[in-house]
């Protein structure tokens, strides 16, 4: 049981409106909004307009994802301009314990993110705060990358994890998933399975969108 949340990352910037519309007539119920900053990763997105434009637009839940050097400055705008989830590396926060409440303060569900080479362990403490922890599954900054094959194994290492905590946390994967790995992502452990260029790349982005969720099984949110 999973649930696919298409990245709006491989959409059609040009027709951003109809592709959303797509995913909602598909039946998903998350959408994963890819936020970079050219400094921490190396290559510039979206923001905080475009984010306030989907949610006036959509009710799909926004699950943005900050690829940003500055999430503490910059958490307070995202979760205003209607940000559901809102993922933050640990690698950017100096004070996550802070930001995470604060997240949670302003009605949104906060998640840490980890880099590829971010062992796991290193969120042992900050766990019972996280109401997801995203592991990326290719190094941030693009779509279409090949899947880094290590990245299941590190998704039972934190469901192992979460499980000596006795908690619920859900865990996101990011990066390199398609029909031919989801089922394989979701035994490992994984709850949020994100897709981008195998959906928007697709001939047929729906059908795509529900080959994946039936191959993940039933949605759960
Ligand atoms: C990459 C982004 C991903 C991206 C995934 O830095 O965080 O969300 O959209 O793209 P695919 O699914 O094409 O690997
Ligand atoms: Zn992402």
């Amino acid at each position: 049981m999973a649930t696919i949340a298409p990245s709006i990352l491989s959409a059609d910037f040009m027709n951003l409106g109809g592709e959303v519309r797509r995913m909602e007539k598909a039946g998903a119920q998350i959408l994963h909004v890819d936020v970079m900053d050219g400094h921490f990763v190396p290559n510039l997105t979206i923001g905080v307009p475009v984010v306030q434009a989907l949610n006036g637009w959509t009710d799909l839940s926004l699950d943005v994802h900050l690829m940003i050097a500055n999430p503490e400055q910059m958490a307070d705008l995202y979760l205003d301009a209607g940000a559901d989830y809102l993922s933050v590396h640990y690698e950017t926060v100096h004070h996550l314990d802070r930001l995470l409440e604060r997240i949670r303060e302003k009605g949104a569900r906060p998640g840490v993110v980890l880099n590829p080479h971010t062992p796991v362990s290193v969120l042992e403490a900050i766990l019972p705060k996280c109401h997801h922890v995203l592991l990326m599954s290719v190094n941030p900054g693009f779509g279409g990358q090949k899947f880094i094959s290590t990245s299941f194994q590190k998704v039972r290492r934190l469901r192992s994890l979460i499980d000596s905590q006795g908690l619920e946390v859900k865990i996101e994967i990011d990066g390199g998933i398609g029909p031919g790995n989801v089922k394989e992502a979701v035994e490992s452990g994984v709850d949020i399975v994100v897709a981008g260029s195998a959906i928007f790349g697709s001939e047929n982005p729906e059908k795509t969108f529900l080959e994946m969720q039936q191959n993940a099984g039933k949605s759960s949110d």
